[in-house]
Parts: structure tokens; C-alpha cells; sequence
């Protein structure tokens, strides 16, 4: 198995494609509210990349995905298809982003929480962030990639909630899913995993349950993934470079603190 090392030309385009999707969530923001119908998300965010800012949006037609965002709502755990399905107050939405500028992907997710939520949706959505926190924290040269999904896969544990096993994060580049395979938890082969190396990009983006983590695949859909229990699922995704001594994230949105 081999990791691409990107140059620093190829950096540079990351950059601007990561910061572009970031852009993305951030124009979204305001119009996140009750009422609103996934499909009208969709259109806003779809006009927006293609219009304003000259990217294409990823998911569109990719392996016939059949629209330009991801937005999973509830117990949906990703790839959920915008539709008119209108957000209430009380829902959970990740809305997931992937851009594509000068052949280059930027691809990154944020929960948004409808109006006041449960207690045990907030949370559910703090420690899905907290677990791309930690994984994103483990990056730099030198280390094992399974020492990401160990630290993320701890987090969720001493929290008594689950990591999905069937999705994981992924290489990004010219090509929107590439190798490696970024888990998000631990499979046992952390010490066999690869050693991280500068310039390779990738992206983490663990999807945590409160329940278990069974998933299930829209039987009618062929794209949504659901929890088997039915229980929250939360997901937060950010685009990695390795660097030097560290981590750059190239979809940092200013709101972040981290
Ligand atoms: N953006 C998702 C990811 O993080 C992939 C969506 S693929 C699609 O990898 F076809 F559903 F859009
Ligand atoms: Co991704
Ligand atoms: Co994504």
C-alpha cells in the first residue's frame, strides 16, 4: 500500500480546496433552521460553489450520488440525500461538503443542532467533535495512522458511545477517496498500520453513536446509512495535511478553538 506524498504545489491546492469547502459550511450557517427542507440546502449550497466560488461540488453523480451535499439528519449516519424532508426543531443535521477546485478535494462536515435539542443530542454531538478533536491532535511524522482510530475509539468509549466500523476517513487528493483507510477505531493492527509521513492529506471524520454501532444501507435509496437501533448518530469531518512537526487542518472554519 502506498500514501501519496503531495508536493508543495499540490499543497497549495489543497489549501485553497479546503478552505473552500470550510467557505461552504460557513454560507450555509444562517439558513440551517427549522423549516428549512434539505433539498433548498442543497440548491443554496449547490448555486454557491458553482456560481460564487467556480468549484464543483463532489458528490454530484459520484457513483450516482444524485445531489451536490450529504445531509444526514438524527439516526441517519451519512450520506443522507437531501429531499424535501423539512428540519424541525430538536434535529441533529450533518451537512457534509466536498468541493473540488483545480482538480483538487476538499472535503469536510459539522453538525448543526435545530432550535434546542436534547440533552443527549448535544452531547452526542460534543463528543463526535471531541473524538475528531482527539484523533486530529495524534498527527504528525513518525506515528502509526492507527494510533488515530486507538485515541478516537478510547474517547468514545469512556463516553459509553460507539464508533461505526463500515466508514472511515481517507486519503484526498486529485482523487476524492484514496488510500489510506483512516479508522476510527482500533481493529487491533495499529502497530502493522502505516507510518504518517509529511505531505500526505487525508481526512478523519468519525461517526459516533449513542447506541450501537451497527449501521444499515438504504435498501431503497442505496445511499442513506442509518443506525440498526435507530439511536443518534453524530459526525464531524476535516481535511489533514501532515506537516513538518504536526497537522495542518485545511478546513479550519474561524469558529473553531482548538
Ligand atoms: N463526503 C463523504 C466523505 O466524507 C462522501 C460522500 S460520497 C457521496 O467521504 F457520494 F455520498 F456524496
Ligand atoms: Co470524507
Ligand atoms: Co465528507
Amino acid at each position: 500500500m502506498s500514501i501519496d506524498i503531495k508536493s508543495k504545489d499540490e499543497i497549495e491546492k489543497m489549501r485553497v480546496a479546503g478552505r473552500l469547502a470550510a467557505d461552504v459550511l460557513d454560507m450555509i450557517a444562517p439558513y440551517v433552521k427549522a423549516g428549512i427542507s434539505t433539498d433548498e440546502l442543497d440548491k443554496i449550497c449547490h448555486d454557491y460553489m458553482v456560481n460564487e466560488q467556480d468549484t464543483i461540488p463532489a458528490p454530484l453523480n459520484y457513483h450516482g450520488f444524485p445531489k451536490s451535499i450529504c445531509t444526514s439528519i438524527n439516526n441517519v449516519v451519512c450520506h443522507g440525500i437531501p429531499s424535501d424532508k423539512h428540519l424541525k426543531k430538536g434535529d441533529i443535521v450533518n451537512i457534509d461538503i466536498t468541493v473540488i477546485k483545480d482538480g483538487y478535494h476538499g472535503d469536510t462536515s459539522k453538525m448543526f443542532i435545530i432550535g434546542k435539542a436534547s440533552v443527549k443530542a448535544q452531547r452526542i454531538c460534543r463528543i463526535a467533535q471531541e473524538c475528531l478533536y482527539i484523533g486530529i491532535q495524534k498527527v504528525k511524522p513518525g506515528i502509526k495512522l492507527g494510533e488515530i482510530g486507538l485515541a478516537i475509539g478510547a474517547h468514545a468509549d469512556k463516553n459509553n458511545c460507539s464508533v461505526v466500523h463500515d466508514y472511515c476517513g481517507h486519503g484526498i487528493g486529485l482523487k476524492f477517496h484514496t488510500e489510506p483507510q483512516v479508522l476510527h477505531y482500533n481493529d487491533g493492527n495499529v502497530d502493522s498500520s502505516p507510518i504518517l509521513e509529511e505531505g500526505m492529506t487525508f481526512t478523519i471524520e468519525p461517526m459516533v453513536n449513542i447506541g450501537s454501532f451497527e449501521v444499515a444501507t438504504s435498501k431503497i435509496d442505496g445511499w442513506t446509512v442509518t443506525t440498526k437501533d435507530r439511536s443518534l448518530s453524530a459526525q464531524w469531518e476535516h481535511t489533514i495535511l501532515v506537516t513538518k512537526d504536526g497537522y495542518e487542518i485545511l478546513t479550519l472554519r474561524a469558529e473553531e478553538d482548538i
